[in-house]
């Protein structure tokens, strides 16, 4: 019976691809605060500004690829039934050929119109004020802001609940709801965890590899397929 592997990604895996983690530099993200940049009352305050940081952070998409830790969890998916649930909104898990991935905080090459949480569109370039849906309401990044829904926690706690190894890769573990999904695996489920510089009680693992995301992901595989 082939296991279920279900890994919780953050910023840290994309790390080594050249894309900014949110709090490595001092809460600051690309010098904007979180808060102004990822927020309902930021779009509100400053609307063009926060489409032109999702605009900046959606091209840098060309100029960045997978690292090696992107392509050994899609590498995994010969040994295990592996379920990515990411905090990112990059599409490195699926360029990396990672095939089953959750989005829980939404992705930077989709958009929607600024009444709706589920009617997203494609889209792969630059998002400006004017660009509107069909039936003319403006258009925002499909990215899920600080103190919005979370429309697929309910669906990351069902892959969680039945989750036989849960691995946590590149993530503070500061963000709700996603960080609560640990508490959701089962008794027998092992945990590693994947972070360079997370405090080891902060995260009860089976496995602590206190290392970058692709020298851990490399040792991860050498335990995994021992
Ligand atoms: N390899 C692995 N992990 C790394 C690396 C690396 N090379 N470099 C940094 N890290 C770790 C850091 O130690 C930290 O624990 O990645 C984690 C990054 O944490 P955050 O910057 O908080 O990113 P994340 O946990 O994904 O943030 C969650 O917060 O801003 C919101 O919605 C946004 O999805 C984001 C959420």
């Amino acid at each position: 019976m082939i296991k279920k592997l279900v890994v919780l990604s953050g910023a840290g895996i994309s790390a080594e691809s050249g894309v900014k983690t949110f709090r490595d530099s001092n809460g600051l993200w690309e010098n904007h605060r979180i808060e102004d940049v990822a927020s309902p009352e930021g779009f509100q305050r400053n609307p063009q500004m926060v489409l032109d940081f999702y605009n900046a952070r959606r091209k840098q998409l060309q100029e960045v690829k997978p690292n090696e830790a992107h392509l050994l969890l899609a590498k995994l998916e010969e040994y295990f039934e592996v379920h990515i649930i990411t905090q990112n909104v990059d599409d490195l898990h699926e360029r990396g050929g990672s095939s089953r991935i959750i989005h829980l905080h939404g992705e930077l090459k989709k958009a929607r119109p600024i009444d709706s949480e589920s009617e997203t569109i494609v889209w792969e370039n630059d998002l400006n004020l004017g660009d509107l849906n069909s039936k003319g309401v403006q258009l925002r990044p499909h990215i899920v802001w600080f103190g919005e829904m979370v429309p697929e926690m309910d669906q990351a706690v069902k892959i969680a609940e039945t989750a036989d190894i849960f691995l946590v890769i590149g993530t503070s573990m500061q963000v709700y709801p996603a960080a609560s999904l640990i508490q959701f695996i089962p008794d027998h489920c092992e945990v590693f965890v994947i972070d360079p510089n997370l405090d080891q009680n902060f995260v009860a693992a089976d496995h602590f590899l206190k290392t970058s995301a692709t020298d851990g992901m490399r040792k991860l595989i050498e335990i995994l397929l021992k």
